[in-house]
């Protein structure tokens, strides 16, 4: 899907997201969230950059763990969803918790060398250019920084795979669609751009061609998603 489309995409959805996240996760969204937080170190002074951060629901997960010291960017370049993320600070009062700034992940506004950790969730498989997304993501971290993938993936088991499948490419399209009230069938995107996205070992190739090295991956909930990080060297 060409960057125009997934923008549509995106702020067609924008009101709903959070809700059919959590409900079509069974809220094991968050617990993937706060996995990534984890595996990614972060520290108190971390100086964190979330891409295609959406509602800012990862970009919140490390506010949790960023002190006084650090700070937490969140870009994305569908306004609607930002926006969203927006309200969700203002409602809570908790104004800097994240930076929401409207940009390209494949030309993000920043200098090099100017973050610890560059993550994204389930971001990247809607870039249009997976390589070029990655190396901007890497671009922008300080040597030693992580960049951080947290993003759907195939699960290993047969058995599994089949009743997921089922799930995933059947009843999460329709519900989706309904409760967002979809004409454009952005729930059916999903299992769709998910069943086309490299699986763990070639994500992990793609990585280190943008030339991070000691990249690891970790499989949550029986593979449904998986958590890559890189270090720039
Ligand atoms: C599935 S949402 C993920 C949101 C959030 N990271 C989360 O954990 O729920 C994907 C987001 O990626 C954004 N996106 C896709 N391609 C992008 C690009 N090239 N630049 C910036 N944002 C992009 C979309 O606008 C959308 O908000």
């Amino acid at each position: 899907m060409q960057a125009h489309q997934i923008r549509k995409l995106f702020s067609a959805v924008a009101r709903r997201y959070d809700f059919l996240n959590s409900l079509l996760s069974l809220r094991l969204d968050k617990s993937w969230r706060r996995e990534t937080v984890k595996v990614s170190q972060v520290s108190s002074a971390s100086r964190v950059l979330d891409v295609c951060t959406g509602t800012g629901e990862l970009a919140l997960a490390y506010a949790d763990n960023v002190g006084t010291e650090g700070y937490v960017f969140g870009s994305d370049f569908c306004f609607e969803m930002l926006a969203v993320g927006k309200q969700k600070v203002e409602r809570k009062r908790r104004y800097e918790d994240f930076i929401p700034i409207e940009a390209d992940t494949l030309t993000l506004p920043f200098p090099d060398n100017s973050f610890d950790i560059v993550s994204v969730g389930f971001g990247i498989r809607n870039v249009s250019d997976l390589e070029l997304g990655i190396r901007e993501m890497t671009r922008v971290a300080v040597q030693g920084g992580k960049i951080v993938i947290l993003e759907f993936t195939q699960p290993n088991n047969a058995i599994f795979r089949g009743l997921y499948y089922f799930y995933f490419t059947k009843i999460l399209p329709f519900i989706g669609n309904v409760i967002s009230r979809n004409e454009d069938d952005a729930y059916g995107y999903l299992p769709r751009s998910v069943l086309q996205f490299p699986d763990c070992d070639a994500l992990k190739s793609v990585m280190e061609q943008c030339g991070l090295t000691d990249v690891q991956f970790y499989r949550k909930t029986f593979g449904i998603v998986a958590i890559h990080v890189g270090i720039k060297v």
